[in-house]
């Protein structure tokens, strides 16, 4: 039997995108094991419930930048990723941009949830963008990130509706429902490669 899909998680919130993973991990359903979560935000959630499992959490202080990560931070991102032995790279609600060091150390090994149908609407808060864009339809993207913002090749997408009366709260609920179905569904297509 194949070894488990080693990743390593990044994120800069809730987490509940690692909890889908963490959730397909337990059910048997993505054979892949996390062997480092690395958050930029020392009170994430995201780090709280990697320790709740015994997943090895670690806050890594981003430097003075607030889009990216100063390039020591960055170098040390790398180093912590590969002497914890992640050969995937999965970015789970993190907030900034990836720049050479990392996409240089894992190329094409790194993916991204979006929270809109990219191209419509990078950037930050796209539930936002979309109902102020009167869009009837949203969704979310999985994608290989590259040096732009969320312009990466595609790996797969899911649509949402925008309902009426619809709020930035509900609609991101509704988004990212499809989020913790399509994120781990691309893991697992990985994993079986
Ligand atoms: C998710 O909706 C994700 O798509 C979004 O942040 C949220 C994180 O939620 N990411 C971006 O907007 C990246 N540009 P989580 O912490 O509960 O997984």
């Amino acid at each position: 039997m194949r070894s488990p899909l080693p990743l390593g998680i990044l994120g800069s919130g809730k987490g509940s995108n690692f909890r889908a993973i963490a959730n397909a991990i337990d059910a048997g359903t993505l054979h892949a094991e996390v062997r480092v979560v690395v958050s930029d935000v020392a009170d994430a959630g995201i780090l709280a419930f990697a320790r709740e499992r015994g997943v090895r959490a670690e806050y890594l202080p981003p430097g003075r930048f607030k889009t990216r990560l100063e390039p020591e931070a960055e170098d040390r991102l790398v180093a912590l990723l590969k002497e914890a032995g992640a050969e995937w790279v999965v970015l789970a609600g993190y907030m900034r941009m990836v720049k050479a060091p990392l996409l240089d150390a894992f190329p094409r090994r790194i993916i991204n949830i979006h929270p809109s149908l990219l191209p419509s609407f990078p950037g930050l808060e796209a539930w936002k963008q979309a109902l102020a864009a009167g869009a009837s339809e949203t969704g979310c993207t999985v994608h290989y990130v590259d040096s732009g913002m969320d312009t990466g090749e595609v790996i797969a997408q899911s649509a949402v509706p925008v309902l009426p009366g619809d709020s930035p709260e509900t609609l991101h609920a509704r988004i990212q429902q499809a989020e913790h179905a399509l994120y781990p569904a691309v893991l697992r297509e990985i994993a079986e490669r």
